[in-house]
């Protein structure tokens, strides 16, 4: 790694803080390596109060483009040139691109998401989804279902922030969304009609790989089940879901999708999806050692 660079070597990145647990950097750096581009990417700890330096640094260097993470999502937009439209309404932006000095702000992780499902031949349109959580992730997948017009219904923990997030949904695409809190006879009324269940809540999340946000004997075969945590890779609200015969989607998918969209931004190539899946599974099992 590294032996590579030269004068014209492009340079991409992550600012975040923390940023030690990044996977972005071996899926990304593997597949520049794989797609024979002269590219590298970084990690960058970046402070809250350095942001602004941070985004004029990325003009100054001629960085090619950056992946954003916590805690800089939405306070990084007021630093850039443009906004990409969806990612204007999401309100959150996760990857810049810098095209010959103009700095635009996407939001990949909702195109990460439709991506994934697309993948798997699941068209939303008509569909009944069930959003469980209403945190910035939530937020970036319920604007993708609404703008590709599914019915929504959220579940949170605290309720409040599900009617929050289903007010933004109104105003933005004039579109109806049930907010409920998240509780078992709430959960069973809702999953009654749902086609699409999918978890942006960190229930199941490792260290806390026994817990489930949804109770197993809830669940059928019916249901499209979509857990964006990847870590562990079969949360057990997957494994519960497999075994009474649902589809499943892991984080892994919209991980990796996330990321292949973010590279075809900064390359114009197309994402080696393959070699992009087999590093960040790669990078996961020895973070995990
Ligand atoms: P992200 O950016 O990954 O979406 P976040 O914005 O911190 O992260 O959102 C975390 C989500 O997980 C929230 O919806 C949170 O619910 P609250 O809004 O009620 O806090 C949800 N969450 C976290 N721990 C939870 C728990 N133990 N039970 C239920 N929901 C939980």
């Amino acid at each position: 790694m590294g032996t590579h660079l030269s004068g014209r070597t492009r340079i991409c990145g992550i600012i975040g803080d923390p940023i030690e647990h990044t996977l972005s950097p071996r899926m990304h750096n593997a597949a520049f390596q794989s797609a024979g581009l002269d590219y590298i990417y970084v990690p960058f700890r970046v402070r809250r109060e350095d942001l602004t330096l941070a985004i004029q640094g990325m003009r100054a260097l001629h960085i090619r483009g950056l992946s954003v993470t916590i805690p800089h999502k939405v306070a990084v937009m007021s630093l850039l040139d443009e906004i990409d439209p969806l990612a204007q309404k999401i309100g959150a932006v996760n990857t810049v691109s810098n095209e010959c000095g103009v700095l635009t702000g996407y939001n990949t992780d909702s195109t990460g998401f439709l991506r994934a499902l697309e993948a798997e031949k699941i068209d939303l349109k008509g569909k009944n989804v069930c959003i469980l959580g209403a945190g910035g992730a939530a937020r970036a997948i319920a604007f993708s279902v609404a703008d590709r017009g599914a019915r929504l219904t959220i579940l949170n923990r605290h309720p409040d922030s599900a009617e929050g997030l289903a007010n933004r949904i109104l105003k933005f695409f004039r579109q109806h969304v049930l907010a409920l809190e998240l509780n078992r006879e709430n959960l069973k009324t809702a999953l009654r009609g749902t086609d699409l269940l999918v978890n942006t809540t960190s229930v199941g999340m490792s260290p806390n790989f026994d817990e489930t946000p949804v109770p197993l004997t809830l669940l059928n075969r019916k249901l499209i089940i979509f857990d964006i945590i990847y870590n562990p890779l079969k949360t057990r609200l997957l494994e519960g879901a497999e075994k009474r015969g649902a589809r499943v989607i892991s984080g892994l998918q919209m991980l990796v999708w996330q990321g292949a969209a973010a590279f075809e931004l900064w390359t114009g190539a197309k994402a080696p999806m393959e070699r992009m899946r087999e590093a960040t599974l790669k990078a996961l099992r020895s973070s995990e050692d």
